[in-house]
Parts: structure tokens; C-alpha cells; sequence
């Protein structure tokens, strides 16, 4: 008789092993490759149960072979979601029959968020709000408290992800929130909710039966201790925006960053600030990351980033100090290790200026993680402030890349960037020559620069 075929699938990932090892090759998780019967990878109980859910549907099933040019894209609507930051993170609204997870901390403000958001929809969508983590009268108490429009959000207490399609089904709502995945459970699934197989065919579930009925779904994920989601990768790759809800070095305020988006742009980032009212959006999230002193101590400099679509004025700190041990420390938050390690040879070759004998530490003030080459001059300009001890003068700002040859290069939305830093009360700009502002105020004075060794004269 031939023997029962199986094989040890990655309840993280997804690999495939022909026996069992303790750690996954494909994504160095352990502990996480249990064996299955082949014939068990089949349709599972979770992803059935969507498909019976969805039997009052139409256009559900697969549909044969046809041209893209033919097929007629539903030229679905956003929905905006009644906060403009929220919907600028999402790419402009929430799509119709997208799945969105919100990932976070404990405490971060997921449930708020999304309270909030149902609230304000409701008033014009049906929604339905499940609540698997917090009783119903939590959550009434909650909308109370915060004097939230609750009176045409459906919400149901309930964690089986049958019930939940089954009820989505009956109640037909245009946005279906789920808090959170990680308590969900799928009948017929032997494993405790919140594990890895449990997660994703809850996950798997829920975003099949939001393909085919157009509701928009958000999940609401935990993150382990180091902020990745908890629970397997796959997760990640089958809804269509992961976002998280993060709070910086200031507990007051949120940042909502996306992850991935099939609808938009990744880098956008939106703010909010955490008060007793629950979340506020931030308009003028400069305001925040550029709350200056009177006085500037020398090693500081505020800058211009693009963030997603739009400017964001930061305040970035260099300290250069006397390095007591033969190897001096190079440390940056908030901006890339390896182009400090850069900026600091091209700045010895090109700027005349040794730093090998000094400790020098990059802060960005706000918690706010920079990925832009456009911060390359206003950290230059910080290293040399701090190194000479002179304050630069407060109404200075900057941006430019500067390159191996010491270069000064232009970068996108000069323009923009300037525009952005005159309306906050700068006057004094220091700029890649081929990003001269275009109208120059007669109360702006600007330095257009096209090598790093200009800084000095700067100082
Ligand atoms: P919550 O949405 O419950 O977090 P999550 O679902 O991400 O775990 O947010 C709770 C936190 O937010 C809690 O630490 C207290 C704070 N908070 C306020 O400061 N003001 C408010 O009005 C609310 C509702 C919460
Ligand atoms: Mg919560």
C-alpha cells in the first residue's frame, strides 16, 4: 500500500520542506514548519465558509479567460473616510472591496481610529463594527465618551469568522471592520486563535469575501515586541494595505505610515495627536517636528523632507564631540548609518573638515525616520555647526544631496520644499544651485551651493 503522503509547510511563510527542520529556510522564522497531509492543503474550512457566505452575490465566481481591455474595471468610488490624513495614507479614500490591516502597538489607537472613522461613515454608508477583543458596552462607552454619531453603526460581538461573513452578508455594509484578526478563529481549524494557521485563514477568509461582495474590509493586527505583525508573512501579502499606527519619541502624537498599498503610494504619511477626545488630525504637522528653541545651539539646522506628497519641515541635531577611545562612535537616529559614514569621508576629502578623532551622534528631533538624500547638506551643515561651535542662524533651511565627488545635486520639489519653508517664516535658504527658487522675495536671502566645501563660508 503507498504510503500516506505529507509534507511540512512554514506556518509563517508558506515553504514548502520535504521533512522537518527547526527553522525555515525561506524566512529564518523557528519552530514554525509543522507537518500537514498533502491532501489537507486542499480548500480549507475558513475559505469555504466565505464562499457559502457569499452565495447572495453576484459575479462571485471565476470567470474564464477575457482580454484586460474587456474586462470593465468597476470604476469604484473612494470613499472618504472623514479624516483627510487617513484617506491620504490610503491613497486618497477607501476602495471598495479592498482589505486593509492597521497594525500597532497596544494603546496605539487602532480601535479609536477606526471607531472614529465607522462613526463619521456611518452617517452617510451602512458599516458594521465587530468587536472581538472589547465587550459592546466598551465600545458604546467609548463613542459616548468621545461623542461619537452612533446611531447607525451596526457593531456585533462575535469571533467566528462564519458568523462574521454571515452577518456581513445579511447586514450588506460598505466598510466591515474586524478587531482584531488575532482573535478570530475558524471553525475546524484545530489551533488556539491568535496562531499562525488560525490568522491566516481567518485573514484568507475575510479577503476573499471582500473581493466578491465590495465591502471594504480593515483588520486590525498586533505586532510583536519587535513591530513586525504577529502572525505569518502571508498575512501581509494578502490584503491590499498595511498600515500602522505608530507613536514617536512625543506620546502625544500618532504617525500613520503605510506599508503596502495596491492603491497608492507607500510613503505618505499622515499625523495625529492622541487628546481626550480621542484622535485629532494634525494639519500643520511642521508645526510639531519644528518646535524650536529661541535660542539655536550650534549643531542644529531645521530641513525640508518629502514625505509621500507633500513638505515636512524637520529639525535634525549633530553633536561632535572629543572621542576618549581609539575607535569613535558614529551613531544616527533617524537617518541612514552607512550615508553618515559617507557624508563624513566626502566632508574630510572635499570640506577640509577631520572628524576621525571625534564621537559625532545624528538626531532627528520628533522620532521621524528620514530616507531622503535631501537631507545630506542640512546634516553636513550640522557637523560643521557642532564641530566649530557656532549656531547656525534660526531662519536658515536646507536641503540638497551631495555626492561622492562632492558635488551638490539637485533634488525633486525644490521648488515645493521652498515654497513650503517661506510660508513657516524662513528666510535664509541654502539650496542646490539647481534648485533656485524661482520668485526670490527681497526679504529671502538665498545661497545657491554647488560644492560641499561652500558650507564652510556658511557657518
Ligand atoms: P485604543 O484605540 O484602545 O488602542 P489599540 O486598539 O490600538 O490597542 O487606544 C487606547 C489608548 O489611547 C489608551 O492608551 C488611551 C488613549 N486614549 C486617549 O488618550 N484618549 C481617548 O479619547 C481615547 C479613546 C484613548
Ligand atoms: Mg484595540
Amino acid at each position: 500500500m503507498a504510503k500516506a503522503r505529507s509534507e511540512f509547510v512554514c506556518q509563517n511563510c508558506g515553504a514548502k520542506y520535504m521533512r522537518w527542520q527547526g527553522q525555515c529556510r525561506e524566512c529564518g522564522e523557528w519552530n514554525c514548519i509543522v507537518e500537514v497531509p498533502a491532501a489537507a492543503v486542499a480548500p480549507t474550512p475558513g475559505r469555504q465558509a466565505a464562499v457559502r457566505a457569499m452565495s447572495g452575490f453576484a459575479g462571485a465566481a471565476g470567470s474564464g479567460i477575457k482580454l484586460l481591455s474587456a474586462v470593465s474595471a468597476r470604476t469604484t468610488a473612494r470613499l472618504p473616510s472623514g479624516y483627510g490624513e487617513f484617506d491620504r495614507v490610503l491613497g486618497g479614500g477607501i476602495v471598495p472591496g479592498s482589505v486593509v490591516l492597521i497594525g500597532g502597538n497596544p494603546g496605539a489607537g487602532k480601535s479609536t481610529l477606526l471607531l472614529q472613522t465607522v462613526c463619521t461613515l456611518s452617517q452617510n454608508l451602512p458599516v458594521l463594527y465587530i468587536t472581538g477583543e472589547e465587550s459592546l458596552e466598551q465600545v458604546a462607552l467609548r463613542a459616548q465618551r468621545l461623542q461619537l454619531q452612533s446611531d447607525r453603526v451596526q457593531i456585533a460581538a462575535e469571533t467566528s469568522i462564519e458568523h462574521i461573513c454571515a452577518l456581513a452578508a445579511q447586514a450588506r455594509p460598505a466598510v466591515l471592520v474586524v478587531d482584531s484578526i488575532q482573535v478570530m478563529h475558524v471553525d475546524g481549524i484545530e489551533s488556539a486563535p491568535g496562531s499562525v494557521s488560525q490568522v491566516r485563514e481567518s485573514a484568507a477568509a475575510l479577503t476573499q469575501f471582500a473581493k466578491q461582495s465590495g465591502i471594504a474590509v480593515f483588520l486590525v493586527g498586533h505586532v510583536t515586541k519587535d513591530g513586525a505583525l504577529a502572525g505569518p508573512k502571508i498575512l501581509e501579502h494578502c490584503v491590499d494595505c498595511s498600515v500602522f499606527l505608530t507613536s514617536g519619541n512625543d506620546p502625544r502624537f500618532r504617525t500613520l505610515r503605510c506599508q503596502k498599498n495596491r492603491f497608492g503610494a507607500v510613503n505618505e504619511i499622515g499625523i495625529f495627536a492622541m487628546t481626550d477626545k480621542g484622535l485629532r488630525e494634525v494639519s500643520n504637522p511642521s508645526a510639531i517636528f519644528l518646535n524650536r528653541q529661541e535660542v539655536t545651539a550650534p549643531g542644529s539646522v531645521a530641513m525640508v523632507v518629502w514625505e509621500g506628497s507633500r513638505p515636512l519641515l524637520v529639525e535634525l541635531q549633530a553633536l561632535v564631540d572629543g572621542s576618549p577611545y581609539g575607535n569613535p562612535r558614529r551613531l544616527s537616529v533617524g537617518t541612514d548609518q552607512n550615508r553618515l559614514a559617507m557624508l563624513l569621508s566626502v566632508l574630510h576629502r572635499h570640506a577640509g573638515l577631520q572628524l576621525a578623532d571625534q564621537d559625532v551622534f545624528i538626531n532627528v528631533v520628533g522620532g521621524i525616520k528620514v530616507e531622503e538624500t535631501a537631507a545630506d547638506v542640512p546634516l553636513c551643515l550640522a557637523l560643521l555647526s557642532s564641530f566649530r561651535e557656532k549656531p547656525i542662524d534660526k531662519r536658515t533651511i536646507a536641503f540638497g544631496e551631495i555626492g561622492l565627488t562632492g558635488e551638490v545635486r539637485p533634488v525633486a520639489s525644490g521648488q515645493e520644499r521652498i515654497a513650503e519653508a517661506f510660508k513657516q517664516g524662513f528666510t535664509r535658504f541654502i539650496v542646490p544651485k539647481d534648485n533656485a527658487p524661482r520668485r526670490t522675495p527681497p526679504e529671502m536671502e538665498v545661497h545657491l551651493i554647488k560644492r560641499v566645501n561652500e558650507l564652510n563660508a556658511l557657518i
